[in-house]
């Protein structure tokens, strides 16, 4: 069974999916009522139980298939709402109503994932009936004194590989979100050095002046260099960490996990310290970030809708393009259960 769902799960996106843990809703969404989410593909059900736990099954009822979610939850199993069968949060069934025999059977399992509430947000580990050993990724600085914490979930389009890329791309800023960061005109050249991490990679680029748009004034008003990083990390995890002078820290970490083929749900954490008052930054840095994420939505919309008119992706790249190929490579090779084992060290020069 559980080969099957993995099979189902790979071959259901476009693109490679990788094992491991992905965020599928806020938290504080997750209730004793039963709510689906899709998982690249695969339909499950996310309740609460008794004991305030959060669960994830299949959403499939062993019995005839009707979905779980549309069930309720009773004294902490999920009951189906078509002839009353009850599992629990490991996908036991513990009651069949009129059956005068033990309800437990192994043909009667609905396959589980493990769950974690960790920072805000319910992680679910992507393989069925598998007990992990790893923990979810840990969000640095989120919650942390000092800083203020933001969590956006937003609908992208696109297949996780181009969310990250787009998410970590410097090229597309002067063009999609001309004036925010920075400018086609007057470039300077800069150095990135690009870097294997464990399981990832990382982008560091170096000599970057303040950007002089808006996005820039609003995060160091007082100037300064800029220290600025990209990452991703398997198997779904953008960050973009900027350090603006001593004062000035914004670390934004994308959380992604692919729906379908052409929509990810992007769950943001935005850990930002930055010398003003946090009720202005409330007011001022989100419809900023949401005003940028809804161009990025755009591109992104269009690039897919591209792919799908001409069937697939043709794309050419140039050394600027530091970390979409990358991306690509690390997500294939987590997809087929091999481990990356690239130590690489690079030094490009761009201009931005
Ligand atoms: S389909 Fe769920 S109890 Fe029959
Ligand atoms: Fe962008």
């Amino acid at each position: 069974m559980t080969k099957q769902l993995h099979l189902q799960a790979t071959s259901s996106a476009n693109g490679d999916f990788a094992p491991g843990w992905y965020v599928v809703a806020a938290s504080n969404k997750v209730e004793t009522k039963p709510k689906p989410v899709l998982l690249n593909g695969l339909p499950l059900v996310t309740f609460r139980d008794s004991g305030g736990q959060s669960r994830a099954l299949l959403d499939r009822c062993a019995h005839r298939n009707a979905p779980l979610s549309a069930g309720r939850v009773v004294s902490g199993n999920i009951r189906c709402h078509y002839h009353g069968w009850e599992f629990d949060g490991a996908g036991t069934c513990k009651a069949v109503p009129g059956l005068c025999a033990e309800p437990d059977h192994p043909a009667r399992r609905v396959p589980s994932f493990a769950c974690r509430d960790s920072q805000g947000w319910l992680w679910v580990y992507s393989e069925a009936d598998t007990d992990p050993d790893s923990e979810p990724y840990e969000i640095p600085f989120a919650d942390q004194a000092g800083y203020l914490t933001i969590r956006e979930r937003l609908e992208m389009p696109g297949p996780l590989d181009a969310v990250a890329e787009n998410a970590l791309d410097v090229p597309h800023t002067a063009f999609v979100h001309a004036g925010l960061f920075r400018k086609n005109k007057d470039r300077r050249p800069i150095e990135v050095v690009i870097r294997a991490l464990n399981g990832g990679v990382e982008a560091q680029f170096i000599g970057e002046e303040r950007p002089k748009g808006l996005a820039g004034r609003i995060l160091a008003p007082q100037g300064g260099e800029v220290f600025h990083w990209d990452r991703f990390l398997l198997p779904c995890i953008a960050q973009v960490e900027y350090r603006l002078s001593d004062r000035s820290h914004i670390v934004t970490t994308a959380a992604l996990t692919p729906r379908t083929p052409t929509v990810t749900d992007l769950f943001a954490t935005v850990a930002v310290k930055v010398p003003l008052p946090n009720a202005i930054l409330r007011t001022v840095f989100k419809p900023v970030a949401m005003w940028i994420l809804r161009q990025d939505i755009e591109i992104l919309r269009s690039q897919t809708e591209q792919v799908s008119r001409f069937g697939a992706e043709e794309f050419a790249s140039t050394e600027i393009d530091v970390l979409g190929l990358r991306i690509k490579k690390l997500l294939r090779e987590a997809a087929s259960g091999k481990t990356s084992s690239a130590q690489e060290e690079r030094r490009i020069k761009m201009l931005v």
